[in-house]
Parts: C-alpha cells; sequence; structure tokens
C-alpha cells in the first residue's frame, strides 16, 4: 500500500478550486437543471437501492472525489487489504475479517499461509456447539438444558454481536441472551441477580485475554457459579474466544471450551468469527451463515465493482467531502428500524477506533482532517430528539437514512406511517422552507400580517442539508450482514485516502494504564502522585 497524503495529490487541489465555486450549491436547485439526478447518483445492488442525489455534489464532484481514489492508489490498497498483505503496519498483521466470509474454496494467504481451511473449521465447531446448546443436547451440571447465555466482553467483543443479536432478535430462539461488558459491578451484579446457574451459560470473549473488565467480570461471574456449583463443573458452563489459548488455561478455563481467533481479525472486525457465537447461539448457526453470506456478497460488490457503481466508496468518498472540504465535524446515522437502535454505537467503534489518528502512514502529523464523529439514533424517535439541530441549527451534519421496504411483523399501516417520515425528512431536509412558503402557509391558518412577520424568520428552514438514502429489502440475517460489511468498507476507504492506519488503536492504551496505575495508588492509599485536580479527586473518593 502507498503512502500518499491525499492533499498533494491534483485531484486534491482541484476539488479545493471545485469546493470554491461549488460551496453554495443548491440541491434544489440541482434537483430542477437535471431531471435524471435521482438516477445519475444512485447505485442499486442486489436488495440494497442507495440514492446519494441529496447531497451537495455535481457530476464534476463525483467525478473529482473518484479522481481522487485513484490517485490515492485505492485500487491497489484493496487487493492489499483482501490478499492479506500485512497492511496493519504498526502491529505488523494482515487485515483479513473478509477471509472470515469468503467462500469455502477461496485461497486467502495470512504469512504465507492459507486461513479459509481453519476458519470453515472453526465455523463448523461453532455450528455443532450452537447447535448442541440450542436443541438442549448439551446440558448444565444437573442435567438441566440451557436457558440463557452471558456474553463477557468489550468493545469488539461485545459491540458486534450484541448490536447483531439485538437487531436480529426477530429470528431468535428461546435462548435469552444476556452481555456484560462494563466493568461496572452493577452491571454484572444485576445481570446474574436473575440467572439460574444450572441453566446459565458463559462465553467469555477477549481476542488478547488481558481487558481488566472482561476478566474482571468473567471472575465474578465464575465466583457467583462456584457458589452454587462444584467447582470442576466450570468446565461445562464457561467456553472462552481468544487468540492465546495460555491466558485462557492460566485463567483456569479448559483449553477444549476455547474456540481460537486469529491476530488478523481486528476486535472491531470480529463478529463474524468466533467472536460471533453468542450471534448463534441467538438467532441458530443458518441465520449467522446468512449475516456471513450478505457480507461476503459485499466485499466482492466492493472488491470487483469499478468506483463509479460502488456503494463503500461513494459512502467514503463523499464523506471526505464534506469532512475535509465543508468542515463538517459529525455524521448522523438513522436507521428507521427499531430493531437497529445499536448500529450507530456499533458504528461508534467501527468507525472512531479506526479513523481516529492524527498521524499519518509515514509516522507524520497530519494538517487535514480525518475520521468523522458519529452519532445517531433510530427514526421517528430521533426526529422528536436531535432532528431540531440538523434541520435548523449552525452545524452541517450530512446523514445517512436506512430503512426496509418491508417491516418483520408485516403491519403495513405502521410501516406506511415509519416510512413516509423516512421519505419525508430526507425530503425536507433538502427543501428547506422558503419565506413564501412560511408567508402562505401562515396565511393560510389565517394569522394577521403583523403575526406573519414576526413568526416568519422562525419558520424558515435553510434546507440544503444533505443525505444518503439506503433503502433496503427487508431486514434479514443477509441484509444485516451486508449492511455491516458496507460500512466496514467504507472506514477502509477513508483511512486509505487520509493515508493513516485505520486498524491499530493505540489511543486506547493510555487511559487502560492509567487506571491501572490509580488502581495500585487505591490499594497504597497514595495518591501524590497526581496533580492537584485528580488528586483532591482521589482523596474525596478514599475518604
Ligand atoms: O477498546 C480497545 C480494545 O482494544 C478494542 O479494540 C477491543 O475490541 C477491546 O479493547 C476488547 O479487547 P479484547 O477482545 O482483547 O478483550
Amino acid at each position: 500500500m502507498q503512502n500518499i497524503n491525499p492533499t498533494q495529490t491534483t485531484a486534491w487541489k482541484k476539488l479545493r478550486e471545485h469546493f470554491k465555486s461549488n460551496e453554495a450549491v443548491q440541491m434544489r436547485d440541482l434537483f430542477k437543471e437535471d431531471p435524471e439526478r435521482a438516477e445519475k447518483f444512485s447505485i442499486a445492488w442486489e436488495d440494497f437501492y442507495l440514492d446519494f442525489s441529496k447531497n451537495r455534489i455535481t457530476e464534476d464532484t463525483r467525478a473529482l472525489l473518484l479522481e481522487l481514489a485513484e490517485e490515492c492508489k485505492l485500487k491497489e490498497a484493496i487487493e492489499s487489504y483482501f490478499t492479506g498483505e500485512a497492511i496493519n503496519k504498526t502491529e505488523n498483521r494482515p487485515v483479513l475479517h473478509t477471509a472470515l466470509r469468503a467462500a469455502k474454496s477461496a485461497e486467502i494467504d495470512a504469512e504465507g499461509e492459507n486461513v479459509v481451511p481453519e476458519v470453515q473449521e472453526v465455523l463448523q465447531r461453532m455450528k455443532e456447539f450452537s447447535d448442541d446448546v440450542i436443541s438442549g443436547d448439551r446440558k448444565g451440571y444437573t442435567g438441566k438444558a440451557f436457558t440463557d447465555v452471558v456474553n463477557i466482553g468489550i468493545g469488539g467483543s461485545d459491540l458486534g454481536p450484541v448490536m447483531v443479536t439485538h437487531s436480529l432478535r426477530f429470528y431468535k430462539n428461546h435462548l435469552k441472551m444476556h452481555f456484560i461488558s462494563n466493568v461496572d459491578g452493577d452491571h454484572v451484579h444485576e445481570t446474574l441477580e436473575n440467572l439460574n446457574p444450572e441453566t446459565t451459560l458463559f462465553l467469555v470473549v477477549s481476542k488478547t485475554f488481558t481487558t481488566m473488565e472482561t476478566l474482571s467480570n468473567a471472575t465474578t461471574a465464575r465466583e457467583w457459579f462456584k457458589r452454587s456449583a462444584p467447582k470442576e463443573e466450570v468446565s461445562k458452563h464457561f467456553v472462552a474466544v481468544s487468540t492465546s489459548l495460555e491466558r485462557v488455561e492460566e485463567f483456569g478455563m479448559d483449553p477444549k471450551n476455547v474456540f481460537p481467533m486469529w491476530d488478523w481479525v481486528g476486535g472491531r472486525f470480529s463478529l463474524w468469527s468466533a467472536v460471533g457465537l453468542s450471534i448463534c447461539l441467538g438467532i441458530g448457526y443458518d441465520n449467522f451463515e446468512a449475516l456471513l453470506r450478505g457480507a461476503g456478497k459485499m466485499d466482492k460488490h466492493f472488491r470487483n465493482t469499478r468506483f463509479e457503481e460502488n456503494m463503500p466508496v461513494h459512502l467514503a468518498m463523499i464523506s471526505i467531502w464534506y469532512n475535509n472540504f465543508f468542515k463538517a465535524e459529525t455524521e448522523a446515522v438513522i436507521p428507521y428500524s427499531q430493531y437497529l437502535e445499536l448500529f450507530p454505537t456499533y458504528l461508534q467503534q467501527a468507525i472512531m477506533e479506526s479513523n481516529g489518528k492524527s498521524t499519518d502512514r509515514n509516522g507524520n502529523k497530519v494538517d487535514y482532517q480525518t475520521g468523522t464523529i458519529i452519532w445517531g439514533e433510530p427514526g421517528t424517535n430521533s426526529q422528536h430528539a436531535f432532528f431540531q439541530l440538523i434541520h435548523q441549527g449552525t452545524k452541517l451534519i450530512p446523514a445517512d437514512f436506512i430503512g426496509f421496504k418491508r417491516s418483520l411483523f408485516g403491519d403495513k399501516d405502521h410501516q406506511d406511517k415509519l416510512m413516509a417520515n423516512f421519505f419525508a425528512q430526507t425530503e425536507a431536509l433538502m427543501n428547506g422552507k422558503t419565506s413564501e412558503e412560511v408567508e402562505e402557509e401562515l396565511k393560510f391558518k389565517k394569522l394577521s400580517q403583523d403575526e406573519i412577520e414576526r413568526l416568519k424568520a422562525f419558520k424558515i428552514f435553510d434546507g440544503n442539508k444533505p443525505t444518503n438514502t439506503l433503502l433496503v429489502e427487508k431486514l434479514t440475517p443477509e441484509s444485516l450482514g451486508k449492511l455491516i460489511a458496507l460500512y466496514e468498507h467504507k472506514i477502509f476507504v477513508q483511512g486509505v485516502i487520509w493515508n493513516i492506519f485505520s486498524y491499530d488503536q493505540w489511543g486506547v492504551e493510555l487511559g487502560k494504564q492509567l487506571a491501572s496505575k490509580i488502581l495500585a495508588d487505591f490499594a497504597s492509599k497514595n495518591v501524590e502522585n497526581h496533580d492537584s485536580s485528580t488528586k483532591t479527586l482521589l482523596e474525596l473518593y478514599l475518604k
């Protein structure tokens, strides 16, 4: 992969010029000028339809953004990503979550070895294990079938599995799923309070098996279990997912109960690996396989489709347009599905842990913006919460609207109301409301001219707020797999263009180190070695 400073490319310079003359472009006008705009600025692929016409882009903008992608050698970078080159250079690792959903017959080398047979072997174990738990063939220490599964993990070892399990709960079986992540003892104790040790299965998920939160929660869960059950029965109720067999053994777990994962899978991209065991248990292996299939299809689309028709490339480049030229600071993701309520939270880790970097691939400080701030909540709830600021605030917030043509319970009346809002919002964000329109509306309501004059300014909407609309047939395991992979590849493209390493996370380390130090200070009751603010706070806490 080449290290190209994007701001030094010809395309970037052209984009800067282009921006100057197009900054004030009004989307309303673009639609008036070109009746074929919607068709030109959209991509239809399988059950996905991406409309990016409601953006402040012209055909020239799009061409220049794609030129930037070419000049930053995106095509070559995609090949490096898919073929197992060690593109995570600061950790010297390939980035191969795509191998987890590749065809059985694929050959993908990591450090000279084809990883696909190993991946398939683990998938087979996951299938057998989850089938046995779901059918009740695998039992707890008193011979009863499992009723509850507790996933203990944090970050990538929690967010992906909990988001998918939650999003696909329409497809769930009888097992009750629980997720413990926070080291806040109230989280683990509240969860355990309502569980029966005889029928509870624990999955301890940690790539490194060194994460303080996960090890503390696993220890608390194990002690809770041992209070009711003989200690030799722990192995029946605790399984682990990790790259480190030794650490799992050290922790006192049976190596037979360990599902492996690999260094070449980043934590925040690991839900496709054994980290997704809770998904298999919650919705069954066939549905998990469909999730992988969907992601695999998106992988093929991304790798093999020319940029002009490529969904992840478009989402990434349009976002760069706003981030680096319009200086937009944040992006909203608004799923019009209550099932997807955890999707924005999941994306926060995927996107911000990946592209929240300020050192470029040459080791220099960047002098341009990188990772965007991601946030969002499902519509229509968010319309009644923060949409006011998107509509009439001072900040430019590009937003992705994700909606499904069909609901899962099939209630047409509700679905029509939901989707009417979905379409109305992007239209309103683009069109706004002019002074004349406000006046007309108020006249119609029979307001006096004085009142109209007094109120008019507050009721005007500038509009011209950009959105992407992703319309999907239906929320299924396969379509969710496609959706997640779409954003994973958007992250990749942006990292390539910004010339940063998207697959490490050194920034998280500092907080971890300081927390360990303060924990030691608690034990020694010596808080001298801190700034006066922290010292006072620590003294107050210890009092
Ligand atoms: O939050 C930092 C992080 O390193 C994430 O990248 C990772 O997903 C999480 O911690 C959990 O790590 P592990 O799976 O090793 O416990």
